[in-house]
């Protein structure tokens, strides 16, 4: 991976193959960088500018080489579109276009500017890093002609930032290289062959990367399952050879902030065919990324070890295939759930949520937590709502909702929320068993597979993120490349931070604060 340092020092000072300088759309005036670089190169800047041939728009990235005339070798200067508009995600994409740049012209290291004066140096250089390390991913395990030097040809990127910002800058630093790391092993995990990522493979995965960080681990098979009344979730499995897993990862830091654990469980399908309910062909191979929740939620538990974070959380992985043969789940079959719910499958495709449902029931019996989060991908429905852009927020707690909603803005994993009105809880009322795992009308598919989860988690505060539809990219982004995305590792390590931090208002913990505020008034 490439190798992230600071820089305190004026970057135009710095020797370096290429210094990476912001350009804003409709600028009147350039930035005092831009304007000392446009000195140096005799007003060159300008003159592009004034022609039209530089414009600052998103995703425009130049190179100039500068033959001498500052220590960097090449200028890159990158668009940041309308400064109005600039996010940390605005930095995200830039700093992604640059380093495929940077890649391309197998240029060895770089200095980058664009977190340099920020308003939020943590924020924004965690940004630029995540931005930087994202893009340079490549799949290629079964390559065998690698890309010439190894997918990092990138070696060294210093980030500038001033001395009252270092701190912070900092912080944004690591916590850039943890959350990419670890999204980018979420990714792998995605991009990998459902005949290789098999359950067991991912559960090796998980023990091993647990292991390094005394993240706590437990793999139950088939037999426990059944033991333990999972039967959902061994439902789902009894159509494949392959055996099926419940991962268990538990991180107990030694001073938690939390009384009751956070709770994270992933829909880890690592291939969907639909089972009876067969899927078509067309496509069909997409469905090895059925296990990106639960890629999301490993890469998160080991991104809050990794990061040291004073919070206990569990994540749980209902890991299985779901595939058709003669012993697989018919429509009609009634499975009871591990909570003792019987449900009546109509369509076996729709198996996220009936593996989810004993996950979420085990999880939240066992470790009595303070809230949970499930990530999946559950319904081609949110591909129709929301599309590529945002991933579907849904739960029964208005105020962690909205956090989640607020934080898909500050991390660039966007979400947004869809309701989940008592009248959507007609729509799986089966006749012969308790619930249905499909709706009996047709529309609001993602809303009906939420209400089938929500029979599952009761009175926990509880958030659902349908990623169906931003789990993976069919052409690439700007530090997306094709493929999986790791999508979910970034906004769930943050929001449980932010949940450490400022506890639910609902919580014993928040209910305890406001007790002795009120004792003091
Ligand atoms: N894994 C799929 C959902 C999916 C669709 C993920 C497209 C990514 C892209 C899920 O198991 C599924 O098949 N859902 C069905 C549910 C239906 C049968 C109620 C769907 O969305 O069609
Ligand atoms: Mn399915
Ligand atoms: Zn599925």
């Amino acid at each position: 991976m490439t190798k992230i340092d600071l820089l305190t020092t004026d970057p135009l000072k710095k020797k370096t193959s290429a210094l990476i300088l912001g350009l804003f759309e409709d600028e009147k005036t350039p930035s005092p960088l831009v304007k000392a670089a446009d000195l140096a190169l005799g007003g060159e800047i300008a003159r592009m500018r004034k022609n039209g041939e530089l414009r600052g728009k998103a995703g425009e990235t130049t190179l100039l080489p500068t033959y001498g005339r500052l220590p960097a070798r090449y200028l890159l200067l990158a668009g940041l579109g309308k400064a109005e508009s600039l996010t940390s995600e605005s930095l995200r994409k830039a700093s992604g276009s640059a380093a495929s740049l940077l890649r391309s012209r197998n240029l060895p290291d770089a200095v980058t500017a664009l977190a340099l004066g920020s308003a939020d140096p943590a924020a924004d250089t965690e940004a630029v890093v995540e931005g930087t390390l994202l893009s340079l991913y490549r799949f290629e395990n079964y390559k065998s002609e690698k890309a010439p030097e190894g997918p990092y040809l990138l070696k060294s990127l210093s980030v500038a930032t001033d001395r009252k910002s270092e701190k912070a800058a900092e912080t944004g630093r690591i916590w850039g290289e943890t959350v990419s790391r670890n999204t980018i092993l979420a990714r792998d995990l995605g991009n990998h062959p459902a005949n290789v990522a098999t359950p067991t493979m991912i559960a090796k995965t998980a023990e091993d990367e647990a292991r390094k960080r005394g993240i706590t681990v437990l793999a139950y098979d088939r037999e426990k399952l059944e033991r333990m009344g999972l039967n959902a979730l061994v439902g789902v499995a009894k159509g494949s050879d392959e055996p099926a897993r419940l991962i268990v990862l538990e991180y107990r830091p030694e001073k938690p902030v939390n009384d009751r654990p956070f709770l994270l469980v992933g829909k880890t399908l690592t291939f969907d065919s639909g089972g009876i309910s067969l899927k078509p062909a067309d496509k069909m191979e997409l469905m090895k990324g059925d296990m990106s929740g639960g890629a999301a939620v490993l890469g998160t538990i080991l991104s809050v070890a990794d990061l040291g974070l004073p919070v206990h959380v569990v994540a749980v992985m209902p890991a299985t295939e779901n595939m058709p043969s003669g012993r697989a789940n018919k429509p009609g079959d009634v499975v009871t759930a591990y909570n003792g719910k019987t449900i009546e499958i109509i369509n076996t495709d729709a198996e996220g949520r009936l593996i989810l449902a004993d996950a979420l029931s085990f999880g939240i019996r066992t470790y009595h937590p303070a809230l949970v989060i499930d990530v999946a991908t559950l319904t081609g429905a949110v591909v129709v709502a929301l599309g590529g852009q945002a991933l579907g927020i849904l739960g029964n707690n208005e105020e962690l909702i909205e956090r989640t909603r607020k934080m898909g803005e500050e991390t660039g994993e966007r979400g947004w929320p869809l309701p989940l009105f008592e009248e959507y809880f007609e729509q799986i009322k089966s006749d012969v068993a308790d619930i249905r795992n499909t709706g009996s009308k047709g529309g609001a598919g993602t809303i009906t597979g939420a209400a089938f989860l929500h029979h599952f988690v009761d009175e926990t505060p509880w958030v659902h993120l349908d990623i169906a539809g931003t789990a993976w990219v069919d052409s690439s982004e700007p530090y997306k490349p094709k493929g999986n995305v790791g999508m979910g590792v970034r906004l769930m390590t943050h929001l449980l931070k932010d949940l450490a931090e400022h506890p639910l208002a609902g919580s014993s913990k928040a209910k305890a604060a406001g007790a002795r505020k009120a004792r003091r008034a």
